[in-house]
């Protein structure tokens, strides 16, 4: 009875925390995707590997992209970083190509981070790229023009948080939904002059990732109005918002920082639940976002391939994150790596891309991912003996090989799931990928 009651009370508050997360001021109440939103989506999902990009005047001082607030640079210091912002070393072709070469099908870039410089010619501010430094080009118009020629889908970054402008008034109490004694109004419009330009000036932009939602969890943001003006201008964009919360209505993907879907590893996704949006992890190549000098530890190809291969055994796609240095280069161990990945990804890539995940429950030895008539087992760990067992498997199996492989393995199919006898097939380094031919 005591028990009964408990469960009860849970219940209750979860239902009202849902409810009031819904009802949180300025929030819309319904969303039904177009059929160009929802081929967007498809797409998205196919795609599974994406690379991140993070870069902006911060990248002058090599200490990542919180610099200013980490090391308390005021305001009018730190703008001037932009004065001698000149990255002449930067080649849309070459990131292009770099993400190609990764086996990377869409680009996310920052448009504008937490500093509130924006990366792209604006009229909304004249803190921009080409209004404020020397270099006077815009690296995101060159960079939207080589993805779509090269057929490489580009997503901008835009930063909700805003350390500097009066309008957003960072550090001040939210009274009824907006900062005290500030025009938080005007910032709201700043947005969506912004939002209008990157959407429309932009060819080809298919993705905007919200972040610093976070930052103030009482405010309006007034997503009920800049998510039907994202829709409105183009309603195959999809909006994914890095809130760490379970998605809000108008939403399209649903991200995860730094984490698997389900997992909470770092503690930022403890309140979110996986919904049935397509869904996105993104990690970082080291351990900073933007450019850091002194963060030298990088992950290795292996790791790489595991995250990208354990999202797609849980539906989602994985964003790499690189963080390009102040002149427009990307350092040489990004580079190595990424085209390491790029050629497992050539070789391997039928059990990636285009599939998808949640076939079943990820296993101690790996995951396993499908599409059409196959199955692709993935072992990224010893399964400690000479056979996977693969539970609740209720399709036909006529065939079992090691993908790439020429010889068939003997496997065992019953009610519960297949056995697949691994006997003599030599153990891949990153991932031994067995494919189950369906009828
Ligand atoms: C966090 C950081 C931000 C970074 C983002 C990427 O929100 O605050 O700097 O851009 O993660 O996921």
């Amino acid at each position: 009875m005591k028990r009964k009651l408990l469960l009860i009370c849970f219940w209750c508050i979860t239902v009202v925390t849902a409810k009031a997360q819904n009802e949180a001021l300025g929030q819309l109440k319904s969303y039904t995707p177009t059929a160009e939103n929802m081929a967007s989506r498809k797409d998205f999902e196919d795609m599974k590997f994406g690379m991140f990009i993070h870069w902006g005047i911060y990248s002058e001082l090599g200490a990542g992209e919180w610099v200013m607030h980490e090391r308390r640079i005021p305001y009018h210091s730190y703008k001037r970083l932009a004065s001698f912002f000149r990255p002449e070393d930067f080649d849309a072709k070459a990131w292009v190509a770099l993400a190609k070469a990764a086996g990377m099908k869409y680009i996310t870039i920052t448009s504008r981070h937490h500093d509130g410089f924006s990366m792209f010619k604006t009229q909304a501010s004249s803190y921009n790229i080409v209004d404020a430094t020397p270099y006077h080009k815009d690296p995101l118009m060159e960079l939207a023009k080589e993805c779509e020629k090269e057929g490489i889908e580009l997503h901008f970054y835009y930063s909700l948080l805003d350390w500097g402008r009066p309008d957003y008034a960072f550090g001040h109490t939210i009274v009824n939904g907006a900062p005290e004694n500030a025009d938080w109004d005007s910032y709201i419009k700043f947005m969506k002059t912004q939002l209008t330009e990157l959407i429309t000036n932009y060819p080809g932009v298919k993705g905007i990732w919200f972040d610093g939602e976070w930052e103030r969890r009482t405010v309006n943001w007034h997503f009920d109005e800049i998510y039907p003006l994202i829709h409105k201008l183009n309603s195959a964009v999809l909006i994914g918002n890095n809130h760490h919360l379970t998605p809000l209505v108008g939403e399209d993907f649903q991200m995860f920082e730094k984490d698997l879907p389900g997992g909470n590893t770092t503690g930022f996704s403890a309140e979110s639940k996986i919904s049935a949006l397509p869904l996105e992890s993104c990690e970082t190549i080291n351990n900073s976002w933007g450019f850091n000098i002194t963060d030298h530890s990088y992950k290795s190809v292996k790791q790489i391939i595991n995250y990208l291969v354990n999202d797609a055994g849980r539906n989602a796609n994985f964003l790499l994150n690189i963080g390009p240095m102040p002149n427009g280069k990307i350092q040489p161990e990004f580079v190595d790596t990424l085209t390491k990945v790029g050629a497992w990804m050539k070789k391997n890539g039928e059990s990636i891309y285009g599939t998808r995940g949640n076939v079943i429950a990820p296993q101690q030895w790996g995951v396993v991912t499908s599409k059409d008539n196959a199955l692709y087992a993935h072992i990224l760990s010893s399964p400690g003996q000479d056979y996977i067992f693969i539970p609740t498997l209720k399709q036909k199996i006529v065939m079992v090989s090691v993908l790439n492989g020429s010889t068939n393995l003997k496997f065992r199919q019953q009610p519960e799931g297949v056995f697949v006898y691994l006997k003599g097939i030599e153990p891949d380094t990153y991932d031994t990928i067995v494919k189950l031919t369906t009828n």
